[in-house]
């Protein structure tokens, strides 16, 4: 059954995260740009479907610049299986993610996200955001060994959205973060209960559709770094002498 395309006057922005994801893994990706700023080749563009369009942004596996910690080709599975992580903990850390065949090859496809240019970031981080907050659990979770100033993105309605998730899951300690803020204080509670949460479908549905992007031994990493997250019940404090921090910060 053939559509007719839908006219421009038609289109409109995808209805939640559900949605965004419907129109991520079906749409057609027109490449508009590439960001200049990243160290991997980070495609700037927008996606249509029907009467739904979004921009986004596309990662081609074959432009990952290699890492001598992480294995070659494997980054943009990094950022899916974060996005997994964060659609199981209902805080919405990351934007919707898919992977998918694109037009320079496999990629990871991201719903680009609005930042308020009117923020601060220098600043911003060292407030007590309850987003930053869900951000700083979710990156001891996920390991994430580059949360800098420009992996935060406001919005104008006072979320808090985290991008570049392509170095996480290191069966090794590499948390690197701007989000020391709350190192060794207590975990609020509600973030207790969802990593209980995040514990049982680590072990269940979610663990699967992670090993499709990660090790055995990066997944069992994770369940770790939850289980001991519910143990200390404390925010984790910097491993070395100082606090490990991105570079550059911003
Ligand atoms: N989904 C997104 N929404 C809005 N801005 C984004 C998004 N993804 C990336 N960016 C912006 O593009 C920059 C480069 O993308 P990033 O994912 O950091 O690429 P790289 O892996 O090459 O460093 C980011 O620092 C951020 O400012
Ligand atoms: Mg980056």
């Amino acid at each position: 059954m053939s559509e007719q395309p839908a006219a421009d006057a038609d289109l409109r922005a995808p209805d939640g995260a559900e949605e965004a994801r419907r129109l991520l893994v079906e749409g057609e990706i027109d490449v508009e740009g590439r960001m200049l700023d990243a160290s991997n080749v980070t495609l700037f563009g927008t996606i249509r479907s029907g009467v739904l369009t979004a921009e986004c942004v596309y990662k081609p596996v074959a432009g990952e610049r290699p890492l001598w910690d992480f294995p070659d080709g494997t980054l943009a599975g990094r950022e899916v299986s974060a996005a997994l992580v964060s659609e199981a903990t209902g805080w919405d850390v990351v934007p919707p993610t898919v992977l998918r065949e694109g037009p320079f090859g496999p990629g990871m496809v991201q719903l680009w996200i609005d930042g308020d240019e009117s923020v601060d970031l220098a600043a911003f981080v060292r407030t007590d955001h309850p987003g930053l907050r869900r951000m700083a659990v979710f990156d001891a979770v996920v390991n994430n060994a580059d949360r800098k100033g420009g992996h935060i993105i406001p919005t104008v309605e006072g979320h808090v959205y985290g991008v570049d998730h392509g170095i996480c899951f290191s069966p090794d300690p590499k948390l690197r973060t701007l989000l020391w803020r709350w190192a060794g204080k207590p975990l609020p509670v509600a973030a207790l209960e969802v990593l209980g949460r995040l514990a049982d479908e680590l072990r269940g549905d979610l663990g699967e559709q992670l090993h499709e992007h990660l090790t055995r031994r990066e997944v069992r990493a994770t369940q770790q770094r939850v289980a001991e997250l519910l143990r200390t019940q404390l925010h984790p404090e910097p491993s070395g002498e100082w606090p490990a921090l991105p570079w550059p910060p911003f």
